[in-house]
């Protein structure tokens, strides 16, 4: 028997709005049944980096928006540290249902295993596709090994940055939902600086690696003041 998958729901136009249609419609694995509703990315459609995390937690799966609970607002920390406006990203997430379990009448996050992100991953991919960004980071382990295979290792390649079949800067770091589980407050802030230094390993790979613009008739500032002086 062929494995089900998210395949068999993609619209055979792909873009972003109908992309997000389609996954509402989604029985590609069983994480739909516990969950509100599919949460697809957010974000511009020429976004230049695309953010990719776990699944979408609590409030996530009430909002139907990626990154709106608290791992979302440190995320917007880090990448507003790293020199990244958030309303200049594309963000959004392995795998699209919340997956959870109770806990008394709270809805506790539960990781999602190796069939469900493998249903889940033309939501992604094709998310990728239509957006084409420069750099692709992806934060924790499962989007590292989603989008990297299965040998992607966080706490080994962080921060390095690298070309892959989706993005010419791409890498990967911890996730800020881990950040969140630190008890102690000064390892707290040090894994906070981790997270930024990777983000701007990004931001600096984007810039370096971008086109340069060699103008033949303005002259640079700084020519243009040797010659005045
Ligand atoms: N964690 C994630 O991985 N994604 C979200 O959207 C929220 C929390
Ligand atoms: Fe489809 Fe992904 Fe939801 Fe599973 S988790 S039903 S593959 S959208």
């Amino acid at each position: 028997m062929v494995e089900s998958s998210a395949a068999d729901f993609l619209p055979p136009a792909r873009t972003l709005e109908s992309l997000r249609a389609a996954a509402q419609r989604c029985r590609g694995c069983d994480l739909y049944r516990n969950a509100t509703q599919a949460v697809m990315g957010e974000g511009p459609a020429r976004a230049r980096l695309v953010l990719v995390g776990e699944q979408p937690g609590n409030q996530e799966d009430r909002q139907g928006r990626p990154f709106v609970g608290p791992a979302g607002k440190l995320l917007d920390r880090a990448l507003a540290e790293a020199g990244f406006a958030r309303s200049d990203a594309y963000l959004t997430n392995a795998v699209k249902h919340f997956k959870w379990r109770p806990r008394g009448r709270l809805r506790i996050h539960a990781r999602p295993d190796a069939r469900e992100i493998r249903a889940c991953r033309p939501w992604f991919e094709a998310e990728l596709e239509a957006i084409e960004p420069d750099a692709v980071v992806a934060l924790g382990a499962t989007a590292a090994q989603a989008l990297f295979g299965p040998s992607a290792r966080v706490t080994v390649q962080r921060g390095r940055v690298f070309a892959s079949p989706w993005a010419r800067c791409s890498a990967m770091t911890v996730h800020p939902s881990a950040l969140l589980r630190i008890p102690e407050e000064e390892e707290r802030h040090r894994a906070f600086a981790e997270l930024v230094r990777d983000l701007k390993a990004v931001k600096r790979a984007l810039e370096s690696a971008a086109p340069k613009v060699i103008s033949r008739t303005a002259p640079t500032r700084k020519a243009a003041r040797a010659r005045r002086s």
